[in-house]
């Protein structure tokens, strides 16, 4: 196998214009979204970004009319079940159907030149990697039966990007025995989370609290259950639309000297806006008791987070702060503390990131 650079355009014509403004080679860049608009089809095939991924016979016909030289990179569909935001429901094409496909890109007189897949974010079963890449091998040879040229391959993103969160392989070397070293077949990747999902960390305040009683339960006999609704000044319309998918509730760090004693309860993080679906999590989270003005602070917060944001009902997007841990303060041109995000200086969070962008919401 041999590892190349290359970067990924996943979704549209904007992130193609700002690769190519970074000065990113045309011929380094994959468009790999298989569902393009017409528009931005012939926007790639003028501004020579030949590598496109596809997963289907009407893409095809789409790209023989608007990019025929396109250098097409076929898309397979893969298990990706135990993934935390699977995608082969809506990309990639079944292994059965990829013979038919590479026939037909013939007889468009398309070019492909390779496979891609990608696992679902966040795999936990490394194993859906070995079986894309022993079906890639399949497809590989499919084509070069049909006369395509096959030399890349796309193993796509998955990988997770949270320190301890990496699945064990089991399998280590099944790729070297599909692709050999020296065969000439050029491998990519497209990490994304792997990259960024550790480098934010959110801070968000609780602006307003209620505290209910549920029938049942026995923390006070005769009154019911308390249950504690923290109210954000962020939630499901700005940085945390992702975490409804998540199959645990992620909890926060909380910003309090607490006693060691002090008790738990359940409780509902609500974000801002009027939707009473705008909440953080399904599941109620165990939390203690908090007040308004406290701060809860979220880890990891890198991937899929203020670039999902909308201003729905006015609230506006997250602010980008970078702060600095103690370890770092006695720095030349330390400028920024937790007191620019609207944090009180001297709490303790500062400590948990150490020069990190920190999202908090413009407004409390
Ligand atoms: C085509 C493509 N490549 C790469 C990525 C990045 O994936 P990840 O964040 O799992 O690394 C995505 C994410 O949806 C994608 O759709």
């Amino acid at each position: 196998m041999e590892p190349a650079h290359y970067s990924d355009c996943h979704p549209c014509q904007v992130e193609l214009e700002q690769v190519l403004g970074l000065g990113v080679a045309p011929s380094r860049i994959i468009f790999a979204n298989p569902y393009k608009a017409i528009s931005h089809l012939q926007y790639a095939a003028r501004h020579g970004v030949q590598l496109l991924t596809f997963d289907s016979e009407e893409e095809l016909t789409k790209v023989a009319q608007h990019h025929p030289k396109a250098r097409l990179v076929l898309r397979l569909r893969t298990k990706d079940k135990e993934s935390i935001f699977p995608l082969s429901d809506k990309f990639g094409a079944s292994l059965e159907v990829c013979e038919h496909l590479l026939k037909s890109a013939r007889d468009l007189g398309l070019t492909v030149v390779g496979n891609s897949f990608h696992v679902g974010s966040d795999c936990k079963n490394p194993q859906n990697f070995t079986q894309a890449i022993a079906d890639c091998r399949r497809i590989f040879e499919m084509g070069r039966g049909l006369g395509h040229d096959m030399n890349l391959l796309d193993i796509g993103g998955g990988f997770p990007g949270v320190e301890g969160s990496e699945p064990e392989v089991s399998q280590p070397g099944l790729q070297d025995r599909d692709f050999p070293e020296g065969t000439g077949v050029e491998v990519i990747a497209e990490p994304g989370c792997f990259y960024v999902a550790s480098a934010c960390t959110a801070a968000v305040n609780i602006i307003a609290k209620k505290a209910v009683l549920e029938p049942g339960g026995c923390a006070r006999p005769g009154q019911g259950h308390r249950k504690l609704l923290y109210y954000l000044n962020e939630g499901h319309y700005g940085i945390f639309r992702i975490f409804l998918r998540d199959p645990v509730p992620r909890k926060p760090i909380v910003v309090k000297k607490l006693c060691s004693e002090e008790p738990i309860f359940p409780c509902i993080l609500y974000g801002p806006t009027c939707d009473a679906g705008d909440k953080l999590f399904m599941e109620e989270v165990q939390l203690p008791e908090l007040d308004v003005g406290d701060w809860l602070i979220f880890p990891s917060m890198g991937a899929y987070t203020s670039v999902m944001s909308s201003t729905f009902n006015g609230f506006l997007p997250a602010a980008i702060c970078y702060t600095m841990g103690p370890e770092l303060r006695c720095l030349p041109g330390r400028a920024l503390t937790t007191k620019s995000c609207g944090l009180s200086s001297g709490v303790p969070w500062c400590s948990i990131n150490t020069l990190l962008p920190t999202l908090a919401p413009a407004e409390l």
